[in-house]
């Protein structure tokens, strides 16, 4: 496949970086991913406008050009069609760049390291819930950094996280605070849903702002129903009548068991069917 490499499309395997950069030592970076069905792109503004916050947040100095990033991520969505099919991600990345010294302060006058490349992802399921088995996820306490809405490329928090749904054969893990409130999960945010209203843990350093979760609380409200961005506790999660998780990979994906609790009738629901019907006709606009 094609990759982009600081200002050059290069072929995958030829592109190379220093050892010495610091999205590699330190994890000192901001990544995106922009899900592409058909090659058209999904939320590619929202994905740009959180890009931007993240490397201004870790004052990386780059200037991302909303115009020129569209035509680059277009470029690696088309270019790699033929050799990844319909359904691509593209993973957008730029780091802090190589520095000799190795020391923990950001150095001045390094250049940033861009980098972009394009992967398969998973087909969209139907919006039909009976032909979802619906996933399980794992549960575990929060153990990440207290500065979960910047997209850093320091994932190692979620990694390990991640693992442990691998380990128990589960899809992912949700967790929780040490006030037993409902955070995120490794790679996905977490809605509910109560007696016909969802829910979603309210924006705030503990999360992700996902810009599908952005993506799904417009579907809910074209599709009539109510929703509060609150806090949910472990105890409300597990009696929710239906539990998703989203992500740009994911989309929707409805969870019908988390750890040994069974979530509602341990079935996927109708109102999950009723918003991702709206959401993947709502995707593109
Ligand atoms: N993960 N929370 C975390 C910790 C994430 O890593 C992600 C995305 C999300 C969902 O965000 P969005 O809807 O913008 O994809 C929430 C990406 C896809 C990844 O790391 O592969």
């Amino acid at each position: 496949t094609i990759a982009y490499l600081n200002g050059e499309f290069v072929p995958l395997e030829q592109a190379r970086i220093s050892p010495l950069d610091r999205g590699f030592l330190f994890g000192d970076g901001i990544y995106e991913v922009i899900p592409s069905y058909a090659g058209k792109m999904v939320g590619f503004s929202q994905h740009m406008a959180r890009f931007a916050k993240g490397l201004a947040a870790i004052e990386i100095d780059y200037k991302i050009d909303r115009d020129e990033w569209q035509t680059l991520v277009q470029r690696l969505i088309d270019d790699n069609r033929e050799a990844l099919g319909d359904n691509i991600g593209v993973y957008l990345h730029v780091s802090r760049g190589a520095d000799t010294r190795r020391y923990h302060a950001y150095p001045e006058g390094v250049t940033p390291t861009v980098f972009g490349f394009a992967f398969a992802l998973s087909a969209p399921v139907k919006a039909d819930r009976h032909a979802h088995p619906g996933a399980s996820v794992s549960l575990a306490e929060d153990l990440r950094w207290e500065r979960c809405h910047i997209k850093s490329t320091a994932l190692l928090g979620n990694v390990m996280h991640f693992q442990q749904s691998v380990k128990e054969g589960n899809a992912e893990t949700l967790l929780y605070n040490h006030q037993g409130e409902i955070t995120e999960a490794s790679s996905s945010n977490v809605f509910i849903i109560k007696d016909g209203k969802a829910f979603t843990p309210p924006l705030d350093n503990q999360l992700l702002p996902g810009i599908t979760r952005m993506l799904v609380l417009e579907c809910l409200k074209i599709a009539g129903i109510e929703v509060s961005e609150e806090v949910i506790t472990v105890g409300e999660l597990l009696s929710a009548d239906e539990v998703w998780i989203t992500s740009s990979g994911k989309e929707i994906l409805p969870i019908v068991k988390v750890g040994d609790n069974q979530i509602g009738d341990g079935k996927v629901g109708e109102i999950w069917e009723k918003v991702f019907s709206v959401y993947s006709e709502q995707k593109f606009v």
